[in-house]
């Protein structure tokens, strides 16, 4: 197709009449730039099948669809129908919408094929949850998409509606893509665009493991440039998936590629047998992309030698949820208050109290929330969830109640992870400041990246880690702490426990 209309397409990227700003942010409105459309219609295998039929869901203006279309006219063996299925929410980029598919109807006219669409101006959720429910619902070759990335709030009527077909999701793309694969043909295919958070946590746990038993992982696409796949403000890591409708095997072969933007060049691919993606053994099917660099950095942690139970540490969410509090927690310390620590306070490496920021940092105790303060003592504090600006995935840090406030409980906020034995701190400051170490090695932060797009910590996660012993955690921080040994040294010695 005529390069250049696509070219034309991709400059009204953001059409002209979404203006409004509340709007854009409600209904996700992040156009595909056409580089990415054009690179995910490459994905499509061709079925050479003489009628094919094709699903856009928030199709927006229909960039995604002109591009699978211009990629279909450019098959050796071409269909001879086209029928697409569109569907927008927003009225306002109807209109864009219809122009550029009776163009895109003219060009394959062009090209011997006839294109048949239908725009549905609804909401794709409502319309496919019914569709599904009379088992009468229409079924797609191919279906190519960019959904929109919002939570889902689990009392909206979206979280009903897909509830009632069993589809039990956090976020909008998530109900985008399961409802896209219970779209599928027998052998038909999706590829979209989404965010990477799908691939570890637990809120996506039923979802992926649904996705993964079910379905053939053909490609996963990666963006070394984790900022910029869109023009601004989305925030989270995206890539881009291509799966069939077909029953997958751990010894198939999945491609997974990289390039460093959305211009696609020097693009790298890897191909990976799916039991080195996912672990066949893994409950919770977390989808690992490491590519061969990252592959060294995961077996020095894999190979560490205890898992947290072995050194009998134990590691869970803050008990305290602030906005529960009511009056207990206080901007001014009084004669009763405790010390209240809230991901804000943890910094390079320590936790720092009092400290002047937002929010108020003094907690009394009363009959509800004495059980969830906790003793005093040193504890090592993760915070859940990084700024978009921190380098760092994992920002541990040492709170030692000597330090604050001496012989007083405290109040761990439920944004940060904590490390304990039994509800009580650890038993010395050189474990402290070893396990402290060791979480915000370059090693462990390189990990947690291969297989989390997400910036949030979950406790789940810090579990499945594997850990030096207690007596190497030890030695590692009397080293830190005598010598305040640097990020290279602390990375050298968790090397050295696994080598010998
Ligand atoms: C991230 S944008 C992508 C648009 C287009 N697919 C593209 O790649 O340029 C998501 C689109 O989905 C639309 N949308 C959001 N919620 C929807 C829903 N429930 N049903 C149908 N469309 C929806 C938005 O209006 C928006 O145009």
């Amino acid at each position: 197709m005529t390069v250049d209309y696509l070219q034309k397409i991709d400059l009204k990227n953001i059409p002209s009449n979404v203006s409004d700003i509340s709007k854009k942010i409600i209904n996700s409105q992040y156009f595909t730039p056409m580089e990415i459309g054009k690179y995910m219609s490459s994905m499509f295998k061709n079925n050479k099948k003489r009628n094919v039929t094709i699903l856009d869901p928030g199709c927006g203006t229909g960039n995604l669809t002109l591009a699978l279309i211009s990629e279909i006219c450019e098959w050796s063996v071409k269909p001879q129908t086209i029928d697409i299925l569109l569907f927008e929410i927003d009225y306002d980029l109807i209109q864009e919408l219809k122009v550029n598919m009776i163009w895109a109807k003219e060009y394959c006219l062009s090209m011997g094929i006839e294109l048949n669409y239908i725009i549905k101006n609804e909401d794709f959720i409502f319309n496919s949850v019914k569709q599904l429910q009379t088992k009468q619902n229409e079924k797609f070759d191919y279906i190519i998409m960019n959904p929109p990335y919002k939570k889902l709030g689990t009392e909206s009527e979206h979280n009903r509606s897909l509830l009632k077909i069993k589809i039990d999701v956090p976020n909008y793309y998530a109900a985008f893509m399961a409802l896209s694969c219970n779209l599928l043909n027998t052998n038909g295919q999706l590829v979209c665009i989404v965010p990477r958070s799908f691939c570890n946590g637990k809120y996506f746990e039923k979802f992926r493991v649904n996705l993964v038993e079910n379905y053939k992982l053909e490609q996963i696409h990666l963006f070394e440039d984790r900022e910029g796949i869109f023009y601004d403000d989305v925030l989270q890591e995206t890539l881009i998936i291509s799966l069939i409708n077909k029953n997958p095997n751990f010894s198939n072969t999945v491609k997974i590629s990289y390039s460093k933007d959305v211009n696609f060049e020097n693009v790298s691919l890897d191909n990976k047998r799916l039991d080195n993606i996912i672990f066949p053994t893994d409950d919770e099917k977390i989808i690992r992309m490491i590519n061969k660099e990252d592959e060294e950095v995961v077996e020095i942690i894999n190979n560490l030698p205890c898992t947290l139970d072995d050194i009998g540490i134990q590691v869970s969410t803050g008990p305290i949820v602030d906005f529960r509090e009511k009056g207990t927690i206080s901007d001014n310390p009084t004669l009763f208050s405790l010390p209240m620590i809230y991901s804000e306070n943890i910094s390079q490496g320590r936790v720092l109290w009092p400290i002047e920021g937002k929010k108020p940092g003094n907690i009394k105790m009363n009959e509800e929330n004495q059980s969830n303060l906790r003793p005093p003592g040193i504890y090592v504090l993760v915070k859940r969830m990084s700024a978009k600006e921190e380098v760092r995935r994992i920002n541990a840090g040492i709170f030692n109640s000597n330090e604050t406030a001496r012989e007083k409980f405290v109040g761990f906020d439920n944004k940060v992870n904590y490390y304990h034995i039994n509800k009580h701190g650890l038993p010395n400051l050189n474990v402290t400041a070893g396990l402290t170490a060791f979480l915000n090695s370059t090693l462990v932060d390189f990990y947690f990246r291969t297989y989390s797009g997400s910036t949030q910590v979950n406790v789940s996660d810090l579990k499945k880690l594997r850990y030096p012993t207690f007596e190497q955690l030890e030695m590692l921080g009397r080293y830190t702490l005598e010598e305040n040994l640097g990020q290279d040294e602390v990375d050298e010695f968790i090397t050295k426990i696994v080598t010998g």
